[in-house]
């Protein structure tokens, strides 16, 4: 099964709009068979979205997650709150997020809190830029390795990894799909090595970084990639397009 998810980030700015772009997004991937839909939308919007909708491949995330599971913290929501407004995933870890001080740590915490509120953490991992003695290598590795230490073995299965370098967030091209490809096979390693063959196959692994209907097709052939993730082009009406390059049988 392929994955792709919309990542609405601080738009539309009304729950009218919202529900407009859903309807037109949802009437063109319903029937598809093979490809789950996940919209990261606002908070705000989760539950008057999700509690329209009674798709079995579409699916609702919350674009960030509270470490904490209640107390003090203000103006931040937990994952058992998200779930309790029909959110199944929530984003961690996007580089819009680790830029406001969200550490390795931090996300670790996160991950842990929707693995308890049964919750699948959509984790992003990513270099800001390269450099030629490869140090970008060891910094992803370490987000992995980080982002997955505090949840036990079984729970791993129920984690999605996006690979999102940076660079190519909002940018004019997306990565090419043969370098997509040498980071998604060396993010598949890291799983293989930390946990197992079994688990590594048992974890979505993503792009994400300027797709959109234009070249999302050829991102479809590369081995172990199970979808992408879609920043501005998950608002427009061809994002019905991406998923359905994403409709076959693997
Ligand atoms: P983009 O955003 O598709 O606009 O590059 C992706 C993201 O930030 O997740």
């Amino acid at each position: 099964m392929k994955f792709v998810v919309a990542n609405w980030k601080l738009n539309p700015p009304t729950l009218k709009e919202a529900k407009k772009i859903f309807q037109n997004q949802k009437k063109q991937i319903a029937t598809l068979r093979f490809v789950n839909t996940i919209f990261a939308v606002p908070a705000p919007f989760i539950y008057p979205l999700a509690f329209s909708t009674r798709l079995k491949r579409v699916h609702f995330a919350a674009e960030s997650v509270s470490a904490e599971k209640d107390g003090a913290t203000v103006g931040e929501h937990s994952a058992e709150q998200i779930a309790s407004v029909g959110a199944t995933l929530a984003l961690v870890g996007h580089s819009y997020n680790r830029d406001r001080g969200e550490t390795d740590e931090l996300i670790a915490q996160k991950v842990l809190r929707c693995i308890e509120a049964k919750v699948v953490p959509v984790v992003f991992v990513g270099e800001k830029e390269r450099d030629p003695a490869g140090a970008y290598l060891r910094t992803i590795k370490k987000q992995i390795q980080t982002a997955l230490s505090l949840i036990e073995k079984k729970h791993v299965k129920n984690i999605m990894i996006v690979y999102e370098p940076v660079w190519a967030i909002g940018a004019k091209e997306a990565m090419d799909p043969e370098q997509i490809q040498v980071m998604i096979l060396f993010i598949y390693k890291i799983m293989v090595e930390i946990y197992s063959e079994k688990t590594a196959n048992q974890v979505p692994i993503l792009y994400g970084g300027s797709v959109n209907a234009k070249n999302a097709s050829s991102f479809t052939e590369i081995a172990k990639l199970r979808g992408v993730v879609v920043g501005r082009a998950s608002l427009e009406r061809s994002f019905a397009d991406i998923v359905k390059a994403f409709n076959f049988k693997s």
